[in-house]
């Protein structure tokens, strides 16, 4: 038996007589195929052959991420929407309004709130959050490695600027953890291995049930009205995702693609496992800023975009080229050569290419305005970085 096709379809039967003009038995189809398909043979095959496929090989090698990037809409259904949470926020309406707008009754008194991140080298958006979030947080708890995720051997930053921290010291947990340095391991392991870590570290730093535990990188920065307003209300989600303004290398491009993966919980004890992966379908709008690869050095962009999980993405050398780096800055381009990561052939030709400058700083982090001159490289029309 070849399978049950050959001999109950009449179907298939009627193809194979319109292909070769002859009706043929089941056992010799096989051969006259073979002989139709070598009569078919002609120049344009080998023209094929010689020229169009090694000319194709050559277009995937080069632009292969490019080009399954491009039919994503095919292999990739998008992924479930979230249930947007309308945020209501003016600094002159009382908090007890503020819970009520939500839907959420008003507590007699505030719950505590602990930050939780894993430290790379984001020394200046370290400092812009913490600033922020400062008068709400009762511990501020940061892990450090001496690996990145993609097992390199790394300075303990941290330890080496912990002295610009000092008017938070009193509410700092630090720790410090020994990289495992696998060689050839799938990044995503050593960030699991280290968040493990974050855990223990939030114990050792004394959260208790019901406290707010904010999880999120450091440079996805709650706005401190949002986290003001979960620690006073009353019958919050156990679990809800922030969104935040998207941006790329600055507050000067913002960025198109959702920031969703910060989050805040309400903790409990043995149930509750630091991530930053999807973990509810709720999200609350607008409630801070997420600036990518928003570095003072092109050597920390250097840094980054090998230490990075997505290392894989670094495809040639002259992707870590200085000059090549600073010009993409400046123009709101992709450092990796990709194409928009969307779901439809519409939106991916829409958002390609450069993102667009804004000229707006309204609403920006408080301490960045009012340190202006410290930061000027995150600031509308200062593209330019310094040398080191
Ligand atoms: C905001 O509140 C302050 C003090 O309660 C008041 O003086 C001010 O007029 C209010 N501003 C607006 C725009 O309502
Ligand atoms: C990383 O830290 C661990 C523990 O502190 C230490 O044993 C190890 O030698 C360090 N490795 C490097 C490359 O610094």
């Amino acid at each position: 038996m070849i399978s049950d096709g050959y001999y109950n379809s009449k179907k298939s039967d009627d193809l194979y007589e319109d292909l070769c003009g002859q009706q043929s038995s089941p056992e010799s189809l096989t051969m006259s195929r073979i002989r139709c398909w070598l009569r078919g043979i002609d120049f344009r095959v080998i023209f094929f052959l010689l020229i169009i496929f090694p000319a194709g090989i050559l277009t995937i090698y080069c632009h292969g991420q490019k080009i399954t990037y491009f039919l994503r809409p095919l292999w990739e259904c998008p992924p479930k929407p979230f249930i947007p949470i309308t945020h209501y926020y003016n600094q002159n309406v009382s908090m007890e309004t503020l819970c009520k707008l939500h839907g959420w009754g008003i507590r007699e008194f505030p719950r505590r709130v602990y930050d939780a991140v894993l430290f790379s080298n984001e020394v200046d958006m370290l400092m812009i959050r913490w600033k922020e979030l400062y008068p709400y947080i009762t511990r501020f708890v940061l892990l450090e490695s001496n690996s990145t995720f993609t097992g390199l051997p790394k300075p303990l930053n941290f330890a080496a600027n912990r002295d610009k921290f000092k008017f938070l010291e009193p509410r700092l947990t630090y720790g410090e953890i020994g990289g495992r340095f696998r060689r050839g391991e799938n990044p995503f392991v050593e960030e699991a291995y280290q968040r493990l870590a974050l855990d223990q570290l939030l114990r050792v730093a004394g959260i208790d049930d019901d406290d707010l535990l904010i999880m999120s990188d450091v440079d996805e920065i709650p706005s401190a009205h949002t986290i003001d307003l979960l620690r006073w209300c009353d019958d919050i989600p156990p679990v809800l995702h922030l969104q935040l303004k998207n941006y790329l290398y600055s507050f000067e491009f913002e960025h198109y693609q959702l920031s969703w993966r910060a989050s805040v919980h309400r903790y409990q004890k043995g149930k509750t496992k630091y991530a930053h992966y999807r973990q509810t379908d709720y999200l609350l709008s607008d409630s801070g800023w997420h600036c990518s690869f928003c570095f003072r050095y092109i050597s920390d962009f250097i840094f980054k975009m090998k230490a990075y999980s997505h290392n894989d993405r670094v495809r040639f050398s002259h992707f870590l080229n200085p000059k090549r780096i600073q010009d993409i800055i400046c123009k709101g381009a992709d450092l990796y050569d990709m194409l928009p990561e969307e779901y439809t052939f519409k939106d991916i030709i829409g958002k390609m290419g450069p993102i667009p400058h804004s000229f707006s700083a309204i609403h920006l982090p408080s301490f960045l305005l009012e340190n202006a001159d410290n930061y000027r490289y995150l600031l509308p029309g200062n593209c330019l970085r310094e040398r080191n």
